[in-house]
């Protein structure tokens, strides 16, 4: 099944599932953000619009990013703001989407679907404004190791939707080669719990 197929059946149960990633990105999201400045936005893999919702109420826009009609087609009900733009694209091409350039580019737990980070952080880059951030929240790659997946149920049994591994060096030296410099690593556990694995891990850069 392909990842797009694959959001499109998971998107009427995206977000009523239990789902502590989906959940604990979210918080993550909102703290790495919450002192940083910006008025115009590009968000990646928007989804259903779980982060959608507190980018556009500090933003002045917030172009909205997806592969999956079904995901988006949530979120354009989740968020009903002429503040943003909802836009159904693959980020694996050409960016012809970005027709402007932002102050911040988000990620949430989209990158783990993405083969090919270079192709990534060259395309994130040309849509910054310089000074511009990025936030990127993604499954520990500690996560990975131990087997966790995204994946969801139906009635024809467990679903896994592609993904790859990124270890920590890959997300910082493939930005560090497009000019996006490592201003902020963060690590998020379950109920605060720092003797387990972390779940979620933040980067944020800013293009120099
Ligand atoms: C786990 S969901 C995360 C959604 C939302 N950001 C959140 O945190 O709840 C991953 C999202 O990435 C999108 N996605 C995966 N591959 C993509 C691609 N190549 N281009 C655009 N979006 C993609 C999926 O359609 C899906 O909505």
């Amino acid at each position: 099944m392909t990842v797009e197929d694959a959001y499109n059946d998971w998107a009427a149960q995206y977000d009523t599932n239990k789902n502590r990633t989906r959940d604990l990105e979210a918080v993550a999201l909102r703290t790495t953000l919450a002192a940083i400045p910006f008025e115009t936005c590009l968000e990646i893999g928007c989804g259903t619009g779980k982060n959608t919702e507190w980018l556009v109420r500090k933003a002045l826009h917030v172009t909205a990013v997806d592969l999956s009609a079904e995901m988006l087609e949530r979120a354009r009900k989740k968020v009903s703001s002429n503040k943003v733009t909802f836009l159904q694209a693959d980020i694996t091409q050409p960016w012809h989407f970005a027709t402007q350039v932002y102050d911040l580019v988000t990620f949430s737990l989209v990158l783990e679907h993405i083969q090919n980070l270079n192709f990534i952080f060259e395309q994130t880059a040309a849509a910054l404004k310089s000074g511009g951030y990025t936030y990127i929240g993604e499954l520990h790659p500690f996560k990975q190791y131990s087997g966790t997946k995204a994946r969801f149920d139906t009635e024809e049994g467990r679903q896994e939707v592609e993904c790859y591994t990124h270890h920590i060096s890959d997300f910082v030296q493939t930005a560090t080669q497009h000019g996006l410099k490592l201003v902020d690593l963060n690590e998020y556990f379950d109920t605060h719990d720092k003797s387990g694995l972390p779940r979620i891990l933040t980067l944020l850069l800013q293009k120099v």
